[in-house]
């Protein structure tokens, strides 16, 4: 243990010269406040950095300050949030938005920052370092495969995000934690990469135990469950029904209507007759695989042409009507249903 906390003490001098030089410029690194910090680091906890820049940006043109958050609709935060997935994560935030107006202000401590719904050691971390400038660790994965292999360390992921969360806080830079939480990241994520990563131009090469053997250990996959669906896009020259889950993974969200299964196209067609709708049109189906974190859909979707009110049909009646201009503008459609937009002709 006392040579681990040796050779991490070697950190801050190696890394903080080569993150001034080679740091990328990103939008949260411009103006660092602890709203967008934190907002920055819940978008990055699930997507890549390119991808997340767009997001980021418009995120806080639209809600610049934890008071915009707090007070906005929750339809306009999931259109914010659309694509990016998790939907959940948006929501814990808006809720810990309204907290942090309660208390006045942002906590400055990783410990009191963690009371703040949706926000776990590695936010609480990333915040209180970046925005406060204090010496509190935030290891996430890019942080943990540079310090096993640093070390040498082949234990598992789960055991050492907490010993290194530990054993990193003392040996913090009195003046420059922020820089050293992301100096950390930084090296994970260009050149202490998963796969082939760039050793020869590692600040830490010298010391490193085991440059570039293929540490960590693989994180087994999670096993996902498989289900197959039926989605109904039901439309006419002017819009779409959608409806809103009640429960399971997106809850809450907007979705086509759907049955368990995978139909074809006649018995499709019987199962729309059987719950009642008589006049419709239905086309050629597509399919599309959608993975989630534990589950895989498949689903074949079915365009259904139709001019029959159908919020007022008994076996529809959980369907709403919106015009193409609120689907596409207003209303958040997650991913693993929006694909489904292309079968229908308005
Ligand atoms: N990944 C997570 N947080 C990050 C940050 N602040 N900068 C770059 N990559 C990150």
């Amino acid at each position: 243990m006392e040579n681990i906390q040796n050779m991490l003490s070697a950190l801050p001098d190696l890394l903080l010269p080569w993150y001034d030089e080679n740091k990328r410029d990103l939008p949260w690194r411009k103006n660092i406040d602890p709203y967008r910090v934190w907002v920055s680091e819940i978008m990055l906890q699930q997507t890549r950095v390119e991808a997340a820049k767009s997001y980021y940006i418009r995120f806080l043109e639209q809600l610049p300050t934890v008071r915009d958050l707090a007070c906005c609709s929750e339809e306009k935060l999931l259109k914010l949030w659309e694509g990016l997935g998790y939907y959940s994560r948006a929501k814990n935030m808006q809720k810990g938005a309204k907290q942090i107006l309660e208390l006045g202000g942002f906590p400055d401590s990783a410990e009191n920052l963690k009371k703040i719904c949706g926000v776990g050691e590695y936010t609480a971390g990333a915040v209180a370092s970046i925005a406060f400038g204090k010496p509190s660790p935030a290891v996430d994965g890019n942080v943990v495969r540079v310090l096993s292999r640093f070390l040498g360390d082949a234990r598992p992921d789960k055991v050492l995000r907490p010993e290194y969360t530990t054993l990193l806080a003392p040996v913090y830079p009195e003046k420059r934690c922020g820089d050293f939480t992301q100096s950390l990241m930084e090296l994970g994520a260009i050149v202490c990469t998963p796969r082939s990563p760039s050793c020869s131009s590692c600040p830490l090469s010298a010391l490193c135990k085991t440059k570039g053997d293929s540490l960590p250990l693989k994180k087994e996959k999670p096993e996902r469950k498989i289900s197959d669906l039926t989605l109904f896009v039901f439309f006419d020259h002017k819009g779409i029904w959608l409806e809103k889950r009640e429960s399971g993974v997106l809850n809450g969200m907007w979705q086509f209507f759907n049955t368990q299964g995978t139909l074809s196209s006649s018995d499709a067609e019987k199962y729309l007759k059987e719950k009642g709708l008589n006049h419709f049109t239905i086309g050629k189906s597509k399919s599309h695989k959608h993975v989630f974190t534990h589950l895989i859909w498949n689903m074949t979707a079915y365009p259904v042409f139709t001019q029959e009110n159908l919020s007022s049909l008994t076996g529809f009646s959980s369907l709403q009507y919106f015009t193409k201009r609120e689907t596409l503008g207003e209303i958040s459609l997650p991913s693993a249903f929006r694909w489904c937009l292309s079968l229908c002709s308005f």
